[in-house]
């Protein structure tokens, strides 16, 4: 990875090497940590945060959902990362906070273990590549079920949930493909590893609701909203496996992949990215880069230059 200066570690700025934990850290061993993925982008107007407020609601709910008190909040993480973003003199990046029980106290119920706090950011291209964004991805669906609500929180960005993601990228990428999708216990469509999915059906994007073990991604939400203002029709409900293979067209949005078309899905080929998911991808793609007036209030616009001095 392409490292930055700085990094905020529990309300300070420390060098990017010196930004380091105790072996015995809580969440090392059990995976007690919520995170969120975030994306500034250059603008106009100046570096800008897609859906900031939204992200770190997000972060502060996840931490609710697994009763971790965090000792910052949504204003004071917005400004330290502001001030990281300026001090790293970064135009664009990938932004990731990380709330997780540190060093203090190990066993199941280690309240007294501190929440630490990071907030990191670096330049981070297309996760799944812009090759990816212009021809589409080969995907595989999962031998790995998606998390179930009656296990764990599929609502919450959490760590240790994500030995889940790792399972079917790792099973999908050893078998040659780009992008593994994951089915719920009963075999409905839930998502890729780290983007939510959409299919075309019929001249209508169908994605699935809430109830089918998804993350409430920030891009599917944004997605939707530039979908129905272009004006085709949204549906979110439950999608079965074959209307995958038989969609006519299928992306994956997420904040570290963007938009990504879909061309194949377990050898079945869905073909050239088709018209729709073009159209909600540049409409995207503008909104992300602050080149669409209705979806400005989505930016978080980083202040230049930094009035302060390191
Ligand atoms: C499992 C999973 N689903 C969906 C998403 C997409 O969410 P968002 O658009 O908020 O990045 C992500 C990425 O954070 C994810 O990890």
């Amino acid at each position: 990875m392409e490292k930055s200066e700085w990094i905020w570690m529990n309300g300070e700025f420390v060098a990017w090497d010196d930004a380091k934990v105790h072996v015995l850290s809580h969440g090392l061993h059990y995976g007690t940590g919520v995170f969120e993925g975030i994306r500034c982008y250059e603008t106009d107007r100046g570096p800008a945060i897609f859906r900031h407020r939204e992200h770190l609601e997000r972060l502060e709910n996840s931490a609710e959902l697994y009763y971790l008190p965090l000792p910052y909040g949504a204003d004071e993480l917005r400004g330290a990362t502001h001030e990281l973003i300026r001090r790293n003199g970064l135009r664009s990046c990938y932004i990731r906070p990380l709330a997780f029980r540190g060093y203090g106290e190990m066993g199941l119920y280690a309240k007294s273990a501190p929440v630490d706090v990071i907030v990191a950011v670096w330049s981070w291209g297309a996760y799944l590549g812009d090759e990816a964004k212009r021809r589409g991805v080969r995907a595989k669906v999962s031998s790995w079920r998606r998390i179930s609500p009656t296990g764990l929180i599929p609502h919450a960005k959490a760590s240790g949930q994500y030995l889940n993601s790792i399972l079917a990228k790792t099973e999908a990428a050893n078998a040659g493909y780009e992008e593994a999708i994951l089915l719920d216990e009963v075999g409905g469509v839930c998502e890729g590893s780290g983007e939510n999915l959409f299919v075309v059906r019929e001249g209508t994007l169908v994605t699935p609701g809430h109830t089918a073990s998804i993350l409430d991604g920030i891009s599917r939400k944004s997605v939707i909203q530039i979908a129905e203002d272009l004006g085709y029709p949204v549906v979110e409900r439950d999608i079965a496996r074959s209307e995958l293979y038989l969609a006519e067209e299928a992306f994956l949005v997420g904040t570290a992949a963007e938009l990504v078309p879909i061309r194949e899905i377990d050898d079945h080929p869905l073909g050239e990215p088709g018209e729709i998911t073009r159209v909600i991808q540049a409409r995207y793609e503008d909104a992300l880069h602050g080149r669409v007036d209705e979806y400005l209030e989505w930016l978080d616009v980083v202040e230049q230059p930094s009035k302060v001095t390191t």
